[in-house]
């Protein structure tokens, strides 16, 4: 089911970039009144509903698998394999979408700390019927993955193997349409073009995207006058994610798109890249995966928003960018802000006997003592 449906292709017409369709795009977008009042804020604030993009399992990196199955497909995959923690909402999205295009799912999968957001994940990971790896750290990940390829490739295999979060120029480009999808939103009235966005960031795919998109958007004269500034709040220590390296993928994904449109709105420089970009690094707590207080705050807040479904975030990834911008309207920083909404909040689906993998075992029995009060709330 390739798609031609994508606001990529309604601003640049037919390009030579195949895509998959697995979500219900445009996602809505909504004001955060609730949140707003709550904190008694003067700021206006919005959100951009991806965690509404699929009902089979929506969030970011949707985006990213419709562009990245396509590759899969025309290179002639069987196999299409996610690279991640335990608690991957990237391997998850794979697992759930890729038998809808005809390819088997897989997973590389390494430890990360215990949670309950993370183990509600495994629990689908390892349950449902996909080819996974474990490891037992990440930096096995070098070797596990020619390892990977080669050995599926014995069994008559043909796997294509993602890298964590999909994080390649043409992974971003879906990205770069959410942006330009984003844009024809406020053209169209149905948002004030926000001063500033808020986001999660981890692999940088999709804060790289949407740091391109937003440039060519203004370029073109589709919804603002000027880019707003993203503020990408990150949940992984320096050096894994850094301004430096969301710079250089969206310059990477800006260079791609020029070659691919011919038009040279596209290539935006570096320089311009990084002013538009602001990286904060203030919500990461003791470190990826670790929960804290002020992201459960912000979850909290956050359930008053209620339709068309509870905007239920996570401890790991869209708690800590929410408590970014619950800072920023608590100082009442002028705005209008816009909150980029990342993780799924559709319904898991029912998970089936426990592993037999010692080391998975274990491992989610610590994460159900994490003791905390719940991580993704309102369902
Ligand atoms: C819920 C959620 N939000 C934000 C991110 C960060 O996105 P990226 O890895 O593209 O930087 C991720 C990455 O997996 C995610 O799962």
């Amino acid at each position: 089911m390739p798609t031609r449906d994508r606001a990529l292709f309604e601003v640049f017409g037919r390009l030579p970039l195949p895509m998959v369709r697995l979500g219900e795009l445009p996602t809505p977008v909504q004001p955060l009144g609730p949140v707003q009042q709550a904190l008694g804020s003067r700021s206006e604030a919005w959100v951009k509903r991806d965690d509404l993009s699929s009902d089979v399992y929506g969030g970011n990196k949707i985006r990213t698998l419709e562009v990245l199955f396509a590759e899969a497909l025309a290179q002639g995959a069987t196999h299409v394999y996610a690279t991640g923690a335990f608690g991957s909402n990237h391997a998850v999205a794979t697992l759930l979408h890729a038998p809808r295009v005809g390819l088997r799912p897989g997973a590389l999968l390494f430890p990360q700390p215990p949670s309950l957001t993370a183990l509600e994940n495994l629990r689908v990971l390892a349950s449902a019927d996909a080819d996974r790896l474990r490891l037992l750290h990440w930096s096995q990940l070098p070797f596990a993955v020619p390892y990977l390829r080669a050995s599926r490739r014995l069994r008559g295999a043909r796997p294509f193997v993602m890298v964590p979060g999909g994080a390649t120029p043409r992974g971003a480009l879906g990205y770069v349409s959410a942006a330009l999808e984003l844009a024809k939103q406020v053209a169209a009235g149905e948002l004030p073009p926000p001063r500033a966005i808020v986001v999660g960031v981890g692999s940088t795919c999709t804060s790289a995207g949407l740091l391109v998109g937003l440039q060519i958007a203004a370029r073109l004269g589709i919804g603002f006058a000027a880019p707003p500034r993203l503020v990408a709040v990150r949940v992984t220590p320096w050096p894994i994610t850094s301004a430096t390296l969301i710079v250089r993928l969206a310059t990477r994904a800006s260079a791609l798109l020029e070659s691919l449109t011919g038009d040279p709105r596209c290539r935006v420089s570096r320089a311009v890249l990084r002013a538009n970009l602001e990286v904060d690094g203030t919500q990461l707590g003791r470190g990826y995966g670790r929960p804290t207080a002020a992201g459960r705050e912000a979850i909290a807040l956050f359930a008053r928003v209620r339709n068309p479904r509870p905007l239920a975030l996570d401890t790991t990834y869209s708690g800590k960018a929410a408590a970014a911008l619950v800072a920023r309207l608590r100082a009442n920083a002028p705005g209008p802000w816009l909150f980029w909404s990342t993780k799924s909040t559709a319904p898991l689906p029912a998970h089936g006997a426990s592993p037999s993998d010692p080391v998975l075992r274990g491992w989610m029995a610590r994460a159900a003592g994490d003791g905390g009060p719940p991580t993704t709330v309102g369902r």
